[in-house]
Order: C-alpha cells, then sequence, then structure tokens
C-alpha cells in the first residue's frame, strides 16, 4: 500500500464529509461514542487522548467525565474535522478539550503522559494500526487504560455496515473501490489483527497491553427512513465507494437502498442494530 496515497485519500474524504458528519438526524457516531466513555469512565482530572476525534463523539463526552481539573486532547488527520470540533468546543465553552491536526499513527506527544486513550471507528483506519496501539501504550501513565471500537468484520459482510448490505450492495459494485479498499484487501489487513478474538488479544498483549477485554455489542443505528440513510451514508467511510461509483450505477444504487431500507422500516423510523466490537486494556501499574 502507498501510504501516503492512501492517507491522503482519508484525509480528503473526511475533510469532505466534516461538515455533515454525525450531523444528518441519523444515530450511530454519538450513541457509540457515548458507550465507549462509559466502559473507559474518565475520572475527574484524567488526561484523556482521542484518536481520530472527528467532530468530538467521544471527545466531549470524555470531557464531561474529566471536569475542568481534567484534559482531554483530541487529534485527527482532517483538518476540517479538527476545525469542526473546535467550533463546538468554543460555543460549548469547553476550555479543557484541545483539538490539533495530527496523525495518529505516529502522536508526537510525550510519554507517559495520559490517563485513558480512546479511538471510536478510527483505529481501523491507521494502516499499521498494531504498531500504533504500542505508541498508545508508551502515551499511558502506569495503570493507564485503552478503549476503542471498530466494526465486527465476517466472511459475508460489506465491511463497515450492517449484515443486511451484503444483499443489497452488489458484490461488483465494490469492484469500483481503489484496490485498499476492496474487501479483500479490507479483511487482510483486519483480520491480520482484529477479526479474530484471541488474535486481538495477541495483537493488545504485544503492544504492552494487559486485562484486555473485547466484547461484541449492537450498537442501534436509527434514521428517519432510506433517504436519510443513503444521504448519510455519503457523510461516512461509505463515502468510499460512492465516491468511485459511476453516476448511472451511483443512481441505482441509491434508489435500491432507499427502495429496501424503506421496506425494512414499516410506519416507523428505520432500526438498524450494528454490531460493534468494543476493546479495552491497560498497561500495568
Ligand atoms: C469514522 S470517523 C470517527 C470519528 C469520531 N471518533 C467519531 O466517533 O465520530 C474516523 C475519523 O478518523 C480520522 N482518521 C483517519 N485516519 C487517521 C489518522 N491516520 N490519524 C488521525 N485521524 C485519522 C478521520 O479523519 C475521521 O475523523
Amino acid at each position: 500500500m502507498d501510504e501516503t496515497k492512501y492517507k491522503s485519500t482519508v484525509t480528503e474524504a473526511f475533510n469532505e464529509a466534516a461538515a455533515t458528519y454525525d450531523q444528518m438526524g441519523v444515530e450511530f457516531f454519538t450513541p457509540m461514542g457515548r458507550r465507549l466513555v462509559e466502559r473507559i469512565a474518565p475520572r475527574p482530572g484524567e488526561r484523556v487522548l482521542d484518536v481520530g476525534c472527528g467532530r468530538g463523539a467521544v471527545l466531549f463526552e470524555a470531557a464531561d467525565r474529566v471536569g475542568p481539573s481534567g484534559h482531554v486532547l483530541g487529534i485527527d488527520i482532517a483538518p476540517a474535522m479538527v476545525e469542526a470540533a473546535r467550533e463546538r468546543a468554543a460555543a460549548l465553552g469547553t476550555r479543557h478539550v484541545e483539538v490539533r491536526v495530527m496523525d495518529g499513527e505516529h502522536p508526537d506527544l510525550p510519554p507517559a503522559s495520559f490517563d485513558a486513550v480512546t479511538g471510536s471507528y478510527s483505529v481501523i483506519f491507521l494502516p499499521d494500526a498494531p504498531k500504533a496501539l504500542g505508541r498508545y501504550a508508551a502515551l499511558l501513565r502506569p495503570a493507564g487504560r485503552i478503549a476503542f471500537t471498530s466494526p465486527v468484520f465476517t466472511d459475508d459482510t460489506f465491511p463497515f455496515l450492517p449484515p443486511i448490505f451484503t444483499e443489497l450492495i452488489p458484490e461488483r459494485l465494490l469492484r469500483n473501490l481503489p484496490a485498499e479498499w476492496q474487501p479483500e484487501a479490507l479483511k487482510r489487513r483486519f483480520n491480520s489483527w482484529l477479526g479474530d478474538g484471541d488474535e486481538l488479544t495477541g495483537t493488545m498483549l504485544r503492544a504492552g497491553f494487559e486485562d484486555v477485554e473485547i466484547t461484541d455489542e449492537h450498537v442501534q443505528l436509527v434514521a428517519a427512513d432510506g433517504t436519510t440513510w443513503v444521504d448519510w451514508s455519503h457523510t461516512q467511510g461509505m463515502r468510499l465507494l460512492w465516491r468511485h461509483l459511476p453516476a448511472y450505477e451511483s443512481a441505482q444504487l441509491r434508489k435500491r437502498l432507499i427502495t429496501e431500507l424503506d421496506r425494512l422500516r414499516g410506519d416507523g423510523p428505520l432500526r438498524l442494530p450494528t454490531p460493534v466490537r468494543f476493546v479495552l486494556a491497560s498497561v500495568g501499574g
């Protein structure tokens, strides 16, 4: 993989998405971030690093927990995400939140300077996540904790989406994705450290963590209807697929998804239980 090219594609996609990311009336990233913070439970006065902070789904929940005597630093590779989070901190008057543009794979931060590291749906974007995890362990103070989320990958699901999309998104369309986002490439990349619980525990132990806890939970994705979901899908990882589809294919897929998702929701809003993996661990005391 050409890492520079890969990271500039990711940066571009999230820069483009930042204005609407998690702002489309679809509940998913915010409840997932909240759940992650509940699990790691930052304490008043603690210092938290949030990797790939986006607009702050984890950042602001963590800031509430640590309070003004604590500090939360969010880093993200996409400047537009960082700007959006900075604006939100200013609007809320949250002075103990700081955000910086930084590659989360190589955090340029002092060793042993955090009590907790978090990353919701962000660590998965790092080309060499196992190495980055080792760097996070070094950033933690004794007994410091890490918590991150990832999608749950199985052999027959469209990466990043609930299983229903295997039927709704024809396999041949995925061939339009850039090579490093093709399902096989994603599986190779993720399954090497994330796919299987034992493998993941091993990765965490090798990175310097202990007390590894892996839990798969369903987070309820809620959207008013199929159209809302499809519009939302342009503002997150699936943007990478949309932007590579020819116009005709894109219009056809949009129509198909809206019809089927609306059929699925019946009279109420669309509710898609989405499997999410929560990984928690700590460093020695
Ligand atoms: C799916 S979003 C999650 C954002 C946020 N954590 C949330 O839960 O809403 C993934 C985020 O990871 C960021 N990201 C991807 N690669 C990164 C890297 N190498 N370093 C830092 N951030 C990165 C993206 O810019 C994006 O904001």
